[in-house]
């Protein structure tokens, strides 16, 4: 599959995708970047000669799309609702930090999920993967993880070991649709 990961932040999921891709874990390829602005991860696009694009113009994000003959979109800390327009073209895939249902929803992004975790005093948290619908963090689970929480002083700790766990996660659920070739 051709793949294009959509970042927004510091694009630790997308360098995780991408040293997987170098170690042969999938054969999927990243062919393309898209940003809603100049995100700190976009580096890693720069050091490894992956096209990139910054914008929020739909048209021109699905026209660039095209051109890469893009077969799967991952949403790796992207912070913009996905529009019915990529939807209606594109099969789009988002990865959630914590067990969706809970914790999923509008406000419940980045630090805001820990955030809530830690104030409910959760002892598990975790990772979800899941395909994207018009409704935020809705769409069939692909692949959730749980995350033993239970050692965690603060909503940061909380985050970290989370976010390992979302670096091993991805990359499984590209391999996983690879051999299902659900994508079309
Ligand atoms: C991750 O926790 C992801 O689940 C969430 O935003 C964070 C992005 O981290 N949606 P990074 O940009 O991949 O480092």
């Amino acid at each position: 599959m051709n793949l294009a990961v959509f970042i927004s932040g510091g694009g630790s999921n997308f360098k995780a995708l991408i040293d997987a891709q170098n170690s042969g874990y999938f054969n999927s390829q990243i062919k393309f970047v898209v940003s809603n602005k100049n995100a700190p991860g976009l580096k890693y696009a720069k050091e490894n000669n992956i096209d990139f694009l910054i914008s929020k113009d739909e048209d021109e994000i699905i026209k660039n799309l095209k051109e890469h003959n893009i077969d799967l979109i991952v949403l790796a800390g992207y912070l913009v609702k996905i529009s019915k327009k990529i939807l209606d073209e594109f099969t789009v895939i988002n990865i959630h930090p914590s067990l969706l249902p809970k914790y999923g929803g509008k406000g419940f992004y980045g630090m805001n999920v820990h955030n809530a975790v830690f104030e409910n005093k959760e002892k598990v948290s975790g990772v979800t993967v899941h395909f994207v619908n018009e409704k935020l963090d809705d769409g069939d689970i692909i692949l959730q993880k749980q995350v033993d929480i239970s050692h965690c002083k603060n909503a940061d700790e909380i985050s970290q070991e989370v976010l390992k766990v979302e670096h091993k996660t991805l990359k499984e659920v590209i391999r996983i649709l690879e051999e299902e070739e659900c994508v079309h």
